[in-house]
């Protein structure tokens, strides 16, 4: 039998959004269908690795019948679905459109309206790429950026900041690249190099992509931005 790129490889994968309740009718959640990171799981899973998938509220459906899927709502829930399946992972894929913050108290009953203003408190939640790339030994981490505008500057300084090997950057000014069937993905690693992989259906971006991944573990380039 043939080898496959990515055969004895463990991979986990975060796609969707996530879902943050205010109350028991209402919630905050990022613009995100969740089709990038399931077709990443599915690209994965075709080429031959072990994938985990931790999904936020989604409709999308994985291809795969290999993948082994956990649903979530929060980020807090994602943060520990995935520490807890990190185990002997190789490589981790954040495609998650994860909420940046969580209202601060959760309303146990409706909140009914009352003045013409309100103000709702909210508080950060943990970046889960960074906290899996801050790990003693973390596996090969692979993040997204999704930007309005300076899409590269912004996309270089959290593959900085995070410290996490490679980053795929898209533009979404005008709501490019939501919902639909393709984007477009610069990949910038941690070594300088980048990589333009121009305007493709979302299942060609996650193949290459995957290929991508494979050839850097072969490789062993897992360079981050500090040594
Ligand atoms: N991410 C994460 N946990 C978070 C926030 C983001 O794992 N709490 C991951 C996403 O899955 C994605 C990358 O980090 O891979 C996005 O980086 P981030 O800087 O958090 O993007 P934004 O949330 O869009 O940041 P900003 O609003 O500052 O642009």
């Amino acid at each position: 039998m043939t080898e496959l790129p990515l055969s004895g490889r463990k991979v986990l994968v975060t796609a969707g959004p996530t879902y943050e309740d205010i109350d028991p009718v209402r919630y905050l959640a990022n613009r995100s269908s969740g089709k990038m990171g399931f077709a990443i799981a599915d690209a994965a899973a075709a080429a031959g690795a072990e994938v985990q998938l931790v999904a936020g509220p989604t409709n999308c459906q994985q291809q795969h019948a290999g993948i082994v899927r956990s649903d979530v709502r929060s980020a807090l829930q994602m943060l520990d679905a995935v520490l807890e399946k990190l185990q002997g992972v190789d490589v981790f894929i954040a495609c998650a459109a994860v909420a940046d913050y969580r209202p601060a108290r959760l309303a146990s009953e409706k909140i009914k309206k009352s003045g013409t203003r309100m103000q709702l408190e909210l508080v950060r939640n943990p970046d889960i790429l960074a906290t899996v790339a801050a790990l003693p030994q973390p596996p090969m981490t692979v993040g997204f950026a999704a930007e309005t505008c300076q899409v590269e500057a912004h996309a270089r300084r959290k593959l900085q900041q995070k410290n996490i090997h490679l980053i795929a950057a898209n533009c979404v000014a005008g709501g490019q690249g939501f919902d639909r069937c393709d984007n477009r993905l610069l990949l910038l690693y941690a070594d300088g190099r980048q990589q333009d992989l121009g305007l493709q259906s979302k299942s060609a971006l996650a193949d290459e992509l995957i290929q991508v991944i494979a050839t850097e573990l072969r490789a062993g380039l897992l360079a981050t931005a500090t040594p």
